[in-house]
């Protein structure tokens, strides 16, 4: 049974895979340092697969700390999944040196202990954001990467550059993610999306006026040059995110001949208003929601979404979950999350 080291396991899209990796039949064990995400979520992954998962609570930003888990623990594992990374655009826009050393020198140091032990699969937690504001649409792998909208779109530039020098001198083959908006939660409801303060993201920040933590959601900008005024975004199931990160890794391990270094879009393929967002949300929650128009957010692009052709055909990953799923899992979470803080304020 191959063994898969998952960085940023107790994360977001980290404990989603965590899952389907689990339930592919791989074994994983995990390194969170727990500074965005909580201790409890490998119990959660243990309530949903029946398997306990270890979290290794390390920063990798503390190589001496790095160093010592691989040399202990990098017997049977073939692959890793880098998702240990810091993504609020905002804070990222305030604070580039926090996100270029935790981003870069975490990178850096895994990249040193991979190669050190050999592993020979990567995969890497890249995102839409590198492609900035796309002069043309849908975009493909090979679109430009153009000024990314922020110090945390540079870090996944420069992330992916420094993936691609690396292969060329390293037996480590990689594969890039590049994420368009992934939403949404796992259908049981015990793990999620969880948004620190006020968030910064579309679905948390409905989900969070729905359920009146916050009084009502403005909508960045009614006149941009899309159909209905409002930004377009590609937005896609977090579980169809996880499930092209098990993909990725087959695909690593299944053909030895695939390029040392590889990029997939993962995308729906679909572009959404955030108005056409807000309207489907009240369709699924069967409630109006309180929203209003307000100016341009700093930073935005007009409108990006995914060609997810090369995804489909080489790694034989398409979307599984639709709109719907996605918003109605996005608000059964948030409920959950309700009842429990009512339950443990
Ligand atoms: C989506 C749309 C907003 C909040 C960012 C990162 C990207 C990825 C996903 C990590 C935009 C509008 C939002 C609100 C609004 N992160 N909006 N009111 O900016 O497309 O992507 O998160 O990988 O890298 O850049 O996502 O959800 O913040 O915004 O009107 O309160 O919703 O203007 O048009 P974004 P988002």
């Amino acid at each position: 049974m191959s063994k898969i080291l998952v960085t940023g396991g107790s994360g977001y899209i980290g404990s989603h895979t965590i899952v389907a990796l689990l339930e592919a039949g791989y074994e994983v064990v995990s390194i969170d340092d727990h500074s965005r995400s909580h201790d409890f979520i490998m119990d959660r992954i243990e309530q949903i697969t029946g398997t306990e998962v270890v979290n290794h609570r390390i920063n990798l930003v503390d190589r001496p700390a790095l160093e010592a888990f691989f040399q202990r623990e990098h017997h049977g594992i073939t692959g890793v999944i880098h998702f240990a990374a810091f993504k609020a655009v905002g804070e990222s826009s305030a604070n580039p040196l926090l996100y270029f050393e935790n981003n870069l020198v975490g990178q850096m140091n895994l990249m040193r202990c991979v190669e050190q032990y050999s592993i020979p699969h990567f995969v890497f937690s890249s995102s839409c954001t590198v492609y900035g504001n796309p002069e043309s649409l849908p975009v493909t792998e090979h679109s430009p990467l153009l000024e990314p909208e922020s110090p945390y779109g540079r870090t996944k530039v420069i992330g992916e550059a420094f993936l691609r020098d690396w292969v060329k001198v390293s037996a480590t083959r990689v594969v890039a993610l590049r994420y368009f908006n992934p939403v949404g939660a796992h259908p049981s409801a015990l793990i999620g999306e969880f948004s620190r303060g006020i968030p910064e993201n579309l679905l948390p920040y409905i989900t969070q006026t729905a359920a009146g933590i916050r009084e009502r959601l403005t909508i960045y900008g009614r006149d941009y040059p899309t159909r209905d005024g409002t930004c377009v975004r590609d937005y896609l199931h977090v579980c169809d995110v996880a499930q092209a990160h098990v993909a990725a890794i087959r695909h690593l391990g299944e053909h030895a001949d695939a390029p040392s270094f590889d990029v997939f879009n993962l995308g729906s393929g679909v572009g959404q208003t955030v108005l056409e967002m807000v309207q489907a949300f009240e369709e699924v929650s069967g409630a109006p929601l309180a929203y209003s128009f307000g100016e341009r957010r700093t930073g935005d692009v007009v409108a990006v979404y995914a060609d997810n052709t090369k995804a489909r055909e080489q790694l034989g990953w398409t979307t599984q979950y639709s709109l719907q799923d996605m918003l109605r899992t996005a608000w059964a979470w948030e409920q959950a999350l309700s009842q429990s803080y009512n339950a443990h304020p």
